[in-house]
């Protein structure tokens, strides 16, 4: 068998009291390298060990304010040099709204190292064993039982540390050895073997990763709906003999759904040939009423009497109630209002042909209501 180095000596105790006694005698005698374990966290632990504050807080101290200078840095040196864009006016460096930004990456920053220094740099990882994993002692302070465990270093006698804790009460004084692993163990993360590994998965990794993406997987942009062979409004053309790119449509043309007014400049001939093709129906009745009253009333008064609302700021039209306008035919009104008439624009852009028609249809409606035949009742 060979020879077990000794890490240490344990002793067991029974109560939070008797634990908490002896940890204070422990913390008066010479012994610095010793721990107290307990099943669970006992009140007063601490100050019986008299230990220091944790210096962690110092660890988060100095990178969250580092890391927060740092971005404060990266941020005014993109948005003053780098890439500075005018935001609403704002000066480049704008403090205040970076607050939030700064807050974030120093909680952040702060929370991150803390805990990577609490695991490597206190808790030694990636070194995960220790003498007392595995023993009895170890099994009984996770149970039920309370217990000190001191170290032995080079200069201290054996025997008086026996002798020490029997004397403050511990029972089961019982001697705890590294095993050959522990005892021989040496960081390996730092080794040169280790770090070239990481090294060749880092770049066979990023360069797959590269390859796959920019190479296998690549694809033409797809931006054949902004560059197609085509030319935008008011575009120079190399295509036309003019040059121009917007073309007129070829004589003759005619748009869907519009069927060219064949009357222009022919009231007369409009007023014998066009019929009224709406039914006089109460839909029409009311569709020609709202048109009339919206696009006609301003200037014909509600009525058709020819009381214009626009207090002379457009010649006043005649009555639509006179004798020429009962007796002009449907077609003859129509060609009015598509055409105009002198002062009196077309309507043709704000009314459709149907529309036109059905206001038609309530004209007649209104002069009825003035000059009623015997036939009409
Ligand atoms: C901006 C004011 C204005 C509006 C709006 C207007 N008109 Fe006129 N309208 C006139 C004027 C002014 C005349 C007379 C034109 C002239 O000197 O021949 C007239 C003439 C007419 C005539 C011929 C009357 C006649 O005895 O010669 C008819 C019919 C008519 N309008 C119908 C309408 C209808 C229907 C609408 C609604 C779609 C309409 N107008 C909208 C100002 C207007």
């Amino acid at each position: 068998m060979e020879e077990k180095i000794l890490f240490g000596y344990s002793g067991l105790f029974d109560t939070p009291d008797k634990i908490i006694e002896a940890a204070e005698k422990v913390a008066d005698s010479k012994y610095v390298n010793y721990d107290v374990h307990t099943p669970y966290p006992v009140h007063g632990m601490d100050t019986a060990m008299k230990l220091k504050p944790s210096r962690l807080p110092y660890v988060a101290l100095v990178v969250g304010i580092s890391s927060m200078l740092a971005m404060l840095g990266f941020m005014y040196w993109i948005t003053t040099t780098d890439y500075p864009v005018i935001v609403g006016g704002k000066p480049f460096f704008s403090f205040p709204a970076w607050v939030p930004v700064l807050f974030e990456v120093t909680v952040l920053s702060a929370s991150i190292a803390t805990v990577l220094a609490m695991i490597i740099v206190y808790f030694k990882f990636p070194n995960i064993s220790h003498p007392l994993h595995d023993t009895d002692f170890m099994r009984a302070v996770t149970a039920d039982k309370y217990g000190i465990s001191i170290e032995i270093k080079d200069d201290e006698n054996e025997e008086e540390v026996i002798a020490f804790l029997q004397s403050i009460g511990a029972y089961n004084v019982s001697a705890i050895y590294w095993s050959n692993e522990e005892a021989t163990f040496k960081n390996t993360v730092l080794q040169p073997k280790f770090l070239s590994l990481l090294l060749i998965v880092i770049i066979t990794v990023s360069g797959a990763t590269y390859f796959t993406l920019n190479k296998l997987m690549f694809m033409v942009p797809f931006n054949w709906m902004r560059e197609q062979d085509k030319n935008i409004p008011q575009e120079l053309s190399t295509f036309f003999e003019d040059e121009f790119a917007m073309r007129n449509p070829v004589a003759g043309t005619i748009s869907r759904g519009n069927m060219p007014y064949k009357y222009i400049g022919q009231p007369d001939i409009a007023g014998a040939e066009l019929l009224n093709p709406l039914a006089l129906s109460k839909e029409n009745l009311e569709l020609g009423k709202i048109k009339y009253d919206i696009y006609c009333s301003p200037c014909h008064g509600y009525f058709g009497e020819g009381d214009s609302r626009l207090k002379g700021q457009f010649p006043n039209p005649p009555t639509l109630h006179s004798a020429k306008a009962r007796e002009w035919s449907d077609g003859r009104i129509f060609s009015v209002l598509t055409e105009g008439q002198n002062v009196m624009a077309s309507y043709a852009h704000q009314l459709d042909r149907n529309e036109r028609w059905a206001v038609i249809l309530y004209i007649r409606a209104l002069q009825r209501s003035l000059n009623a035949k015997e036939s009409d009742l």
